[in-house]
């Protein structure tokens, strides 16, 4: 029986961006000085386009490095919390501490097969030569039959077969991201051109590994997947976060329907 008194508070993992900037051409395009992250199980960022939104994930992940500022991630019991700078590592580095981001705009599907891309993203968080996983078919057997669950879970025709939709590509991401058991999951766009059943079983699938301990981040433009999936909601213009609280409170708030939702909208 666990020793609920005795066992270890396990905090859910955070990321802490300080003094953050990233230009590109010499124009700042975000600036931010303190921003925490995962302090609620599931946040929404929100924000107009060109804001920053997919820029300040690409930070976290250092593939767009800084032009200065720190960010760190957190993770462990609160009696042994454990600091990581994020920004002082390589982009391949992350899965490995638990931090995945989906993308945005869909990655190439079209020269490998469901199953071999999935094979080959494994491998890329696992090896830093990704092509070793030719001959490491073990590493695929212990993740087929979890693989194989999500790809029924999204209902997905013949994993031996290519993914062929703008919609099957963007499901197969987010499939990538839950076989790396993300600690941290930074959405960008998951649910963008998939028809509502299947928005519907992504925000299942997020709001189960929310609840298992996960923090996740997620960016959408389709603001009914994010006022009812969010904890909490940032939102974000010319590069800051300029505003955060529950959904309820931004979806009403002043600045949020004049820059963002327009009238009509709320
Ligand atoms: N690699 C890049 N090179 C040059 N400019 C870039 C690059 N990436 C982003 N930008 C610019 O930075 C600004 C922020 O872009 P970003 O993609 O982060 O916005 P966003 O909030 O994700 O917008 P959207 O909602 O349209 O996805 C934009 O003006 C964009 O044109
Ligand atoms: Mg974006």
């Amino acid at each position: 029986m666990i020793d609920v008194a005795n066992a270890p508070t396990v905090t859910r993992p955070q990321i802490r961006i300080e003094g953050a900037v990233k230009s590109f051409a010499g124009r700042v395009v975000v600036d931010i000085d303190e921003l925490v992250l995962g302090d609620s199980p599931i946040e929404g960022l929100i924000g107009p386009n060109g804001a920053g939104k997919t820029t300040l994930m690409r930070m976290i992940m250092h593939s767009a490095k800084l032009d200065r500022g720190k960010v760190t991630l957190r993770r462990g019991p609160e009696e042994d919390v454990e600091e990581v700078v994020l920004s002082d590592l390589p982009t391949h580095r992350m899965a490995g501490l638990g931090v995945v981001k989906s993308n945005q705009v869909i990655m190439d599907f079209e020269k490998l097969t469901i199953w071999d891309s999935l094979l080959l993203s494994l491998a890329a968080a696992k090896y830093e030569h990704p092509h070793r996983i030719f001959s490491e078919a073990p590493l695929f057997e212990a993740h087929a039959e979890e693989a194989r669950e999500y790809l029924d879970f999204f209902s997905f025709a013949d994993p031996t077969g290519f993914a062929q939709s703008a919609g099957e590509k963007k499901l197969l991401d987010i499939v990538r991201c839950l076989l790396l058991k993300p600690r941290f999951l930074l959405l960008d766009e998951p649910t963008a051109g998939l028809p509502d059943e299947l928005t519907e079983k992504v925000m299942e699938a997020i709001r189960r590994l929310a609840s298992e301990g996960t923090s996740v981040v997620i960016v959408e433009h389709d603001l009914n997947v994010i006022w009812s999936i969010s904890d909490e909601v940032h939102f974000m213009a010319e590069g800051n976060i300029i505003l955060r609280g529950p959904p309820q409170t931004i979806r009403e708030n002043r600045t949020v329907v004049e820059k963002y939702l327009g009238e009509g909208h709320v």
